[in-house]
Protein backbone atom coordinates (compact mmCIF):
# COMPACT_ATOMS: atom_id res chain seq x y z
CA UNK A 1 0.00 0.00 0.00
CA UNK A 2 1.72 3.31 -1.26
CA UNK A 3 1.86 6.25 1.75
CA UNK A 4 -1.00 8.15 0.37
CA UNK A 5 -3.30 5.44 0.10
CA UNK A 6 -2.48 4.63 4.22
CA UNK A 7 -3.27 7.96 4.81
CA UNK A 8 -6.42 7.59 3.18
CA UNK A 9 -7.28 4.41 5.11
CA UNK A 10 -6.35 6.78 8.40
CA UNK A 11 -8.93 9.56 7.32
CA UNK A 12 -11.16 6.86 5.68
CA UNK A 13 -12.11 4.98 9.38
CA UNK A 14 -14.87 6.85 10.87
CA UNK A 15 -14.77 10.20 9.04
CA UNK A 16 -15.89 8.78 5.90
CA UNK A 17 -13.77 8.79 2.73
CA UNK A 18 -12.44 11.57 0.61
CA UNK A 19 -13.79 10.20 -2.02
CA UNK A 20 -17.57 10.43 -3.25
CA UNK A 21 -19.56 8.49 -5.69
CA UNK A 22 -18.86 9.45 -9.67
CA UNK A 23 -21.34 11.28 -11.70
CA UNK A 24 -23.62 8.61 -12.61
CA UNK A 25 -24.67 9.45 -16.44
CA UNK A 26 -28.24 7.33 -17.44
CA UNK A 27 -26.28 5.15 -19.00
CA UNK A 28 -23.87 4.16 -16.83
CA UNK A 29 -24.22 0.40 -16.41
CA UNK A 30 -23.26 -1.50 -12.98
CA UNK A 31 -20.70 -3.30 -14.70
CA UNK A 32 -18.88 -0.13 -15.58
CA UNK A 33 -19.23 1.23 -12.27
CA UNK A 34 -17.98 -2.05 -10.71
CA UNK A 35 -15.21 -1.81 -12.51
CA UNK A 36 -13.88 1.01 -11.24
CA UNK A 37 -14.30 -0.12 -8.04
CA UNK A 38 -12.92 -3.35 -7.90
CA UNK A 39 -10.06 -1.53 -9.94
CA UNK A 40 -9.41 1.06 -7.02
CA UNK A 41 -10.29 -2.15 -4.51
CA UNK A 42 -6.92 -4.12 -6.14
CA UNK A 43 -4.86 -1.17 -5.95
CA UNK A 44 -5.85 -0.17 -2.12
CA UNK A 45 -3.65 -3.02 -1.06
CA UNK A 46 -6.23 -4.95 0.64
CA UNK A 47 -5.76 -8.50 0.85
CA UNK A 48 -7.92 -10.79 -1.60
CA UNK A 49 -9.82 -7.95 -3.29
CA UNK A 50 -11.87 -10.26 -5.08
CA UNK A 51 -13.26 -11.97 -2.05
CA UNK A 52 -16.93 -12.04 -2.14
CA UNK A 53 -19.69 -13.83 -0.30
CA UNK A 54 -22.03 -16.13 -1.86
CA UNK A 55 -25.57 -16.44 -0.63
CA UNK A 56 -27.79 -19.75 -1.46
CA UNK A 57 -30.98 -21.19 -0.28
CA UNK A 58 -31.97 -24.41 -0.06
CA UNK A 59 -35.12 -25.83 -0.99
CA UNK A 60 -36.87 -25.23 2.07
CA UNK A 61 -35.35 -21.38 2.25
CA UNK A 62 -32.62 -21.82 4.55
CA UNK A 63 -29.98 -19.71 3.51
CA UNK A 64 -26.05 -20.07 3.79
CA UNK A 65 -23.25 -18.23 3.04
CA UNK A 66 -19.78 -18.48 2.14
CA UNK A 67 -16.41 -16.89 0.69
CA UNK A 68 -15.57 -17.43 -2.71
CA UNK A 69 -13.53 -15.63 -5.57
CA UNK A 70 -14.37 -13.77 -8.37
CA UNK A 71 -12.47 -14.80 -11.30
CA UNK A 72 -14.33 -13.41 -14.20
CA UNK A 73 -16.96 -10.19 -14.66
CA UNK A 74 -18.51 -8.60 -17.48
CA UNK A 75 -22.03 -7.32 -18.79
CA UNK A 76 -22.67 -11.14 -18.47
CA UNK A 77 -22.36 -11.56 -15.13
CA UNK A 78 -19.74 -12.57 -12.21
CA UNK A 79 -17.85 -15.83 -12.42
CA UNK A 80 -16.74 -18.25 -9.87
CA UNK A 81 -15.40 -21.87 -9.61
CA UNK A 82 -15.99 -24.54 -7.46
CA UNK A 83 -17.22 -27.96 -6.92
CA UNK A 84 -20.60 -28.78 -8.17
CA UNK A 85 -21.34 -31.62 -5.74
CA UNK A 86 -20.74 -29.07 -2.90
CA UNK A 87 -23.50 -27.89 -0.81
CA UNK A 88 -23.99 -24.68 -2.62
CA UNK A 89 -24.03 -25.86 -5.63
CA UNK A 90 -26.18 -28.83 -4.68
CA UNK A 91 -29.04 -25.63 -3.18
CA UNK A 92 -28.01 -23.55 -6.35
CA UNK A 93 -29.22 -26.71 -8.81
CA UNK A 94 -32.21 -26.75 -6.22
CA UNK A 95 -32.69 -22.90 -6.20
CA UNK A 96 -30.89 -20.65 -8.80
CA UNK A 97 -31.88 -17.31 -6.73
CA UNK A 98 -28.20 -16.11 -5.42
CA UNK A 99 -26.88 -12.80 -3.72
CA UNK A 100 -23.10 -11.62 -4.12
CA UNK A 101 -21.36 -9.09 -1.54
CA UNK A 102 -18.27 -7.75 -1.61
CA UNK A 103 -17.03 -5.55 1.25
CA UNK A 104 -13.75 -3.25 0.66
CA UNK A 105 -12.89 -2.09 4.27
CA UNK A 106 -10.48 0.55 3.83
CA UNK A 107 -12.34 1.99 1.00
CA UNK A 108 -15.61 1.89 2.94
CA UNK A 109 -17.42 0.47 0.25
CA UNK A 110 -19.67 -2.34 -0.50
CA UNK A 111 -21.41 -3.74 -3.14
CA UNK A 112 -24.57 -6.22 -2.92
CA UNK A 113 -25.68 -8.21 -6.20
CA UNK A 114 -28.49 -10.26 -6.09
CA UNK A 115 -29.14 -12.27 -9.51
CA UNK A 116 -29.51 -15.73 -10.48
CA UNK A 117 -27.37 -18.51 -11.90
CA UNK A 118 -26.03 -20.86 -14.69
CA UNK A 119 -23.57 -22.73 -15.12
CA UNK A 120 -20.55 -21.75 -17.47
CA UNK A 121 -19.63 -23.49 -20.19
CA UNK A 122 -17.62 -26.72 -19.93
CA UNK A 123 -15.06 -25.14 -22.39
CA UNK A 124 -14.73 -22.18 -19.35
CA UNK A 125 -14.31 -24.21 -16.96
CA UNK A 126 -11.50 -26.57 -18.40
CA UNK A 127 -9.78 -24.11 -19.40
CA UNK A 128 -9.61 -22.38 -16.09
CA UNK A 129 -9.10 -25.36 -14.38
CA UNK A 130 -6.05 -25.94 -16.54
CA UNK A 131 -4.82 -22.07 -15.52
CA UNK A 132 -4.16 -23.38 -12.07
CA UNK A 133 -1.42 -24.58 -10.43
CA UNK A 134 -1.05 -28.34 -10.44
CA UNK A 135 -1.55 -29.15 -6.85
CA UNK A 136 -4.85 -27.32 -6.97
CA UNK A 137 -5.99 -29.09 -9.66
CA UNK A 138 -5.19 -32.47 -8.06
CA UNK A 139 -6.33 -30.82 -5.14
CA UNK A 140 -9.88 -30.91 -7.02
CA UNK A 141 -10.10 -34.27 -7.78
CA UNK A 142 -8.89 -35.00 -4.14
CA UNK A 143 -11.65 -33.37 -2.06
CA UNK A 144 -15.25 -34.26 -1.91
CA UNK A 145 -16.25 -30.59 -1.41
CA UNK A 146 -18.96 -30.41 1.93
CA UNK A 147 -18.66 -34.20 2.61
CA UNK A 148 -17.99 -35.33 5.84
CA UNK A 149 -14.53 -37.12 6.30
CA UNK A 150 -14.64 -40.34 7.00
CA UNK A 151 -11.51 -40.64 9.21
CA UNK A 152 -9.27 -37.80 9.56
CA UNK A 153 -6.16 -39.40 7.15
CA UNK A 154 -9.08 -39.62 4.34
CA UNK A 155 -8.06 -36.11 2.43
CA UNK A 156 -4.16 -36.88 2.57
CA UNK A 157 -4.71 -40.53 1.72
CA UNK A 158 -6.84 -39.14 -1.56
CA UNK A 159 -4.50 -36.30 -2.27
CA UNK A 160 -1.52 -39.15 -2.68
CA UNK A 161 -3.44 -41.40 -4.99
CA UNK A 162 -4.65 -38.61 -6.95
CA UNK A 163 -1.53 -37.33 -7.26
CA UNK A 164 0.08 -41.11 -8.43
CA UNK A 165 -2.53 -40.81 -10.34
CA UNK A 166 -2.21 -37.91 -12.41
CA UNK A 167 2.14 -38.19 -11.93
CA UNK A 168 2.38 -37.98 -15.49
CA UNK A 169 0.84 -35.42 -18.35
CA UNK A 170 -1.96 -33.16 -17.84
CA UNK A 171 -4.61 -33.41 -14.63
CA UNK A 172 -7.95 -33.78 -16.82
CA UNK A 173 -10.75 -31.68 -15.77
CA UNK A 174 -13.00 -33.57 -13.20
CA UNK A 175 -16.94 -33.22 -14.70
CA UNK A 176 -17.71 -32.66 -11.17
CA UNK A 177 -15.93 -29.01 -11.18
CA UNK A 178 -16.68 -25.70 -12.55
CA UNK A 179 -17.80 -22.09 -12.76
CA UNK A 180 -20.82 -20.55 -11.87
CA UNK A 181 -22.16 -17.37 -13.31
CA UNK A 182 -24.83 -15.00 -11.58
CA UNK A 183 -26.60 -13.08 -14.03
CA UNK A 184 -27.90 -9.66 -11.91
CA UNK A 185 -30.92 -8.02 -11.92
CA UNK A 186 -30.14 -5.89 -9.25
CA UNK A 187 -26.73 -4.25 -7.92
CA UNK A 188 -26.16 -1.78 -4.98
CA UNK A 189 -23.16 0.07 -4.46
CA UNK A 190 -22.87 1.83 -0.88
CA UNK A 191 -20.24 4.39 -0.05
CA UNK A 192 -19.71 5.47 3.72
CA UNK A 193 -19.64 8.99 4.33
CA UNK A 194 -19.66 11.06 7.40
CA UNK A 195 -22.37 11.06 10.14
CA UNK A 196 -23.78 8.05 8.33
CA UNK A 197 -25.03 9.76 5.53
CA UNK A 198 -24.10 7.60 3.39
CA UNK A 199 -24.39 7.49 -0.51
CA UNK A 200 -26.41 4.37 -1.67
CA UNK A 201 -27.16 3.84 -5.92
CA UNK A 202 -29.06 0.66 -6.88
CA UNK A 203 -29.23 -0.43 -10.39
CA UNK A 204 -32.20 -2.45 -11.39
CA UNK A 205 -32.73 -4.35 -14.76
CA UNK A 206 -36.09 -3.92 -16.42
CA UNK A 207 -36.84 -5.39 -19.38
CA UNK A 208 -33.04 -6.12 -20.43
CA UNK A 209 -32.66 -2.13 -19.37
CA UNK A 210 -30.71 -0.71 -16.24
CA UNK A 211 -32.46 1.81 -14.37
CA UNK A 212 -30.59 3.74 -11.26
CA UNK A 213 -32.03 5.16 -8.17
CA UNK A 214 -30.71 6.37 -4.54
CA UNK A 215 -31.53 5.01 -1.19
CA UNK A 216 -31.66 6.48 2.12
CA UNK A 217 -28.91 5.53 4.31
C1 LIG B 1 -11.28 -15.97 0.98
C2 LIG B 1 -11.88 -17.31 0.63
C3 LIG B 1 -11.99 -17.65 -0.70
C4 LIG B 1 -12.56 -18.87 -1.06
N1 LIG B 1 -12.71 -19.15 -2.39
C5 LIG B 1 -13.36 -20.28 -2.77
C6 LIG B 1 -13.65 -20.52 -4.14
O1 LIG B 1 -13.36 -19.71 -5.04
N2 LIG B 1 -14.31 -21.68 -4.45
C7 LIG B 1 -14.70 -22.58 -3.49
O2 LIG B 1 -15.28 -23.61 -3.85
N3 LIG B 1 -14.46 -22.35 -2.18
C8 LIG B 1 -13.81 -21.23 -1.79
N4 LIG B 1 -13.59 -20.98 -0.45
C9 LIG B 1 -14.12 -21.95 0.54
C10 LIG B 1 -15.62 -21.69 0.74
O3 LIG B 1 -15.81 -20.57 1.58
C11 LIG B 1 -16.36 -22.90 1.35
O4 LIG B 1 -15.76 -23.30 2.56
C12 LIG B 1 -16.37 -24.09 0.40
O5 LIG B 1 -16.60 -23.69 -0.95
C13 LIG B 1 -17.47 -25.08 0.79
O6 LIG B 1 -18.71 -24.44 0.83
P1 LIG B 1 -20.11 -25.23 0.76
O7 LIG B 1 -19.95 -26.43 1.66
O8 LIG B 1 -21.14 -24.28 1.24
O9 LIG B 1 -20.32 -25.64 -0.67
C14 LIG B 1 -13.01 -19.77 -0.06
C15 LIG B 1 -12.89 -19.41 1.29
C16 LIG B 1 -12.34 -18.20 1.62
C17 LIG B 1 -12.25 -17.82 3.08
Amino acid sequence: MTLFEKMRCLFTFGQGVALSLPELSADTTPAQLFEQWFNDAKQSGILLPEAMSVSSCNADGQPSSRMVLLKDYDEKGFVFFTNYASRKSHELDENNKVALLFHWNVLQRQVRIEGIVEKVSIQESADYFHSRDRGSQVGAWASKQSQKLKHDDELKERMSHYQEKFSQGQVPHPEFWGGWRIKPHAIEFWQGRSNRLHDRICFEKQNEQWTQHKLHP
